[in-house]
């Protein structure tokens, strides 16, 4: 186990390393600058969980483009969505006819992709395409697919690189399994 300046990094387990990650958003980097070449971008982050994904996103497209952030709460547990989405921080940025790339942590039952889809598809863009860090597909309850996925994962809660446990872990540099004992 590498030494790590976040004691709690040691209670949770590592899923996918920081180097595993970088070079996930560099691939998925290359494939938005292949798919949108000679086109400018709007990077549509869901806050909080994809804010360091979408920073690190970035500097991997090489081409023109812009950001914005949206929010939301889904009721239910600390781990489990209820099905239920509210809008709580809308885009500033008119989307019509603009190529936006939503860009989630992760996409699990898929209640807030379906939510944010359909929101954002009201605004006519030219394209949507949506960029999930992680997948868990045996979670899905809607039936929606990511355009671009870093890794698909296990049904296991995990944290780190923005994802949280009751906001918590969201520092964590790797994506970790969540221990019980790391939450006390
Ligand atoms: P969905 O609506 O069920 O697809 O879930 C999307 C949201 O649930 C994500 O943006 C996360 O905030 C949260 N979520 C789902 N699985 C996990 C996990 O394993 N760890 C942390 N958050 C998760
Ligand atoms: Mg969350």
């Amino acid at each position: 186990m590498r030494e790590s300046i976040f004691p709690m990094s040691t209670k949770n387990e590592v899923l996918i390393t920081r180097e595993q990650i970088a070079s996930g958003v560099a691939r998925i980097g290359q494939q938005i600058t292949r798919d949108f070449a000679g086109q400018t971008v709007i990077l549509v982050g869901v806050l909080k969980g994809a804010c360091l994904f979408l920073s690190d996103l970035a500097r991997q497209i090489d081409l023109d483009a812009t950001f914005d952030f949206i929010a939301v709460r889904s009721y239910g547990t600390k781990k489990e969505s209820a099905g239920e989405v509210q809008l709580i921080k809308d885009v500033t940025t008119p989307l019509e006819d603009k190529n936006v790339i939503l860009v989630e942590d992760i996409l699990d039952t898929g209640f807030t992709y379906n939510f944010l889809r359909k929101l954002l598809l009201a605004r006519k863009p030219r394209t949507l395409k949506f960029a999930a860090l992680l997948d868990k597909p045996s979670r899905r309850q809607v039936q929606v697919e990511a355009d671009y996925v870093g890794f698909k994962i296990e049904d296991r809660f995990v944290v780190g690189y923005g994802l949280d446990y009751a906001e918590r872990f969201r520092n964590l540099p790797d994506i970790c399994v969540f221990s019980e004992d790391a939450g006390k």
